[in-house]
């Protein structure tokens, strides 16, 4: 059953166009997370099945019922925003329990219920405190508490992580992803975060200028970017894409270098190849001026030129270099399977 589908969904604000069309069905359960650079209209998305924006044109479905015109009260959905949008003069209970209020519930049921929710996010000893005494991660745990005593058939989240310092919000990403296994809730996540997307999904919508580029899980993303902008867009370092032709037989890059054999298209392609997969190799083909060496820990990050050509390359090896050590050549083979290729008019991958 459908948690949630969106069915050719457009949105325009009078003239300009921010959504593009965009088809989804999430099934019930589903962590969706929906990740783009900003402007994207991520949010203008997420706002439109809530209820906080009208939809130009095309259809809203939560548990299969058109919701287009419904009120946000009545969309059985609770959302999550990135500052957290607390009430500061209610205490924490009073927070968690308001939208309850609201919906007129009666008043023991609300107190269980946000006994529960309480327990559930260890707030359970905070619940007289105002916001202004909470520290960042307990007040986003009260967003969050205050989405789940709705019992919603789909949690929305804008953002909710981005105004946490990074170590917290790898722990509170962590909890939001035990939490929605635990409850089992559709849940719908935006972020311009990849590494948050990869690791929340259980499948991720990447979104470009008001379209959905690729739809699939993280692995499938990461593996098969469909897209050059999908390609791009997840992993880090970025995929290197780097200008090709293919004669029909090979692919070749602009100094003459034999990348692998491709006889499925003719014509001028972007070659892909992930830093990772760049393997260092007296005898490999790839050759790289280095220009500057970043260690990062476990690995080493390498920035430079390919020989003969200004074509900017960055290449990550395993372990830690002494940037005083810095060799001004190193040279690289890559496993024809890694080479990712894009069709150069269209930005789609070539299969091969
Ligand atoms: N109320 C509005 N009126 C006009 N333009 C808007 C409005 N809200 C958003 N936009 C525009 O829509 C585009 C998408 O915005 P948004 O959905 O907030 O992007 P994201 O959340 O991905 O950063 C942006 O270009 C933004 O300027
Ligand atoms: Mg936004």
């Amino acid at each position: 059953m459908a948690g949630l589908t969106l069915r050719n969904v457009h949105k325009s604000f009078g003239k300009v166009k921010v959504i593009h069309g965009i088809d989804m069905e999430v099934e019930n359960g589903e962590f969706i997370v929906i990740v783009g650079p900003s402007g994207c209209g991520k949010s203008t998305l997420l706002r439109m099945i809530a209820g906080l924006e009208n939809v130009s044109d095309g259809d809203v479905l939560i548990d299969n019922l058109k919701v287009n015109d419904k009120e946000p009260m009545d969309r059985n959905i609770a959302m999550v925003f990135q500052n957290y949008a607390l009430y500061p003069h209610m205490s924490v209970f009073n927070n968690m329990a308001y939208g309850l209020k609201i919906a007129g519930l009666p008043k023991s049921e609300i107190a269980e219920r946000v006994r529960q929710g309480a327990m559930m996010l260890e707030l359970d000893g905070l619940l007289d405190r105002k916001p202004r005494e909470l520290s960042g991660g307990q007040r986003q745990r009260v967003a969050m508490g205050r989405a789940i005593v709705r019992q919603p058939a789909v949690f929305l989240f804008d953002e909710p992580l981005s105004n946490l310092d990074a170590k917290l919000r790898i722990q509170m990403r962590l909890e939001i992803k035990s939490l929605q296994q635990r409850l089992g809730t559709t849940s719908l996540f935006v972020t311009h975060d990849q590494i948050e997307a990869m690791t929340l999904a259980d499948r991720m919508v990447v979104m470009n200028e008001g379209v959905a580029e690729q739809i699939g899980s993280p692995l499938d993303v990461f593996q098969k970017p469909e897209t050059i902008f999908a390609a791009e867009f997840i992993g880090s370092p970025a995929m290197n894409i780097i200008k090709a032709i293919s004669d029909g037989q090979s692919v070749k890059l602009e100094n003459g270098t034999i990348l692998k054999s491709l006889t499925q298209f003719n014509g001028e392609i972007w070659a892909g190849l992930r830093p990772e997969d760049l393997i260092p190799d007296k005898k490999g083909k790839i050759i790289m001026q280095i220009k500057m060496v970043e260690p990062i820990g476990a690995s080493t990050i390498l920035h430079g030129t390919l020989k003969n050509s200004d074509t900017q390359i960055v290449s990550m090896v395993q372990g830690l270099f002494n940037p005083r050590d810095r060799q001004p050549e190193m040279s690289f083979s890559i496993s024809p399977e890694a080479i990712h290729l894009f069709n150069r008019d269209t930005g789609k991958r070539i299969d091969n």
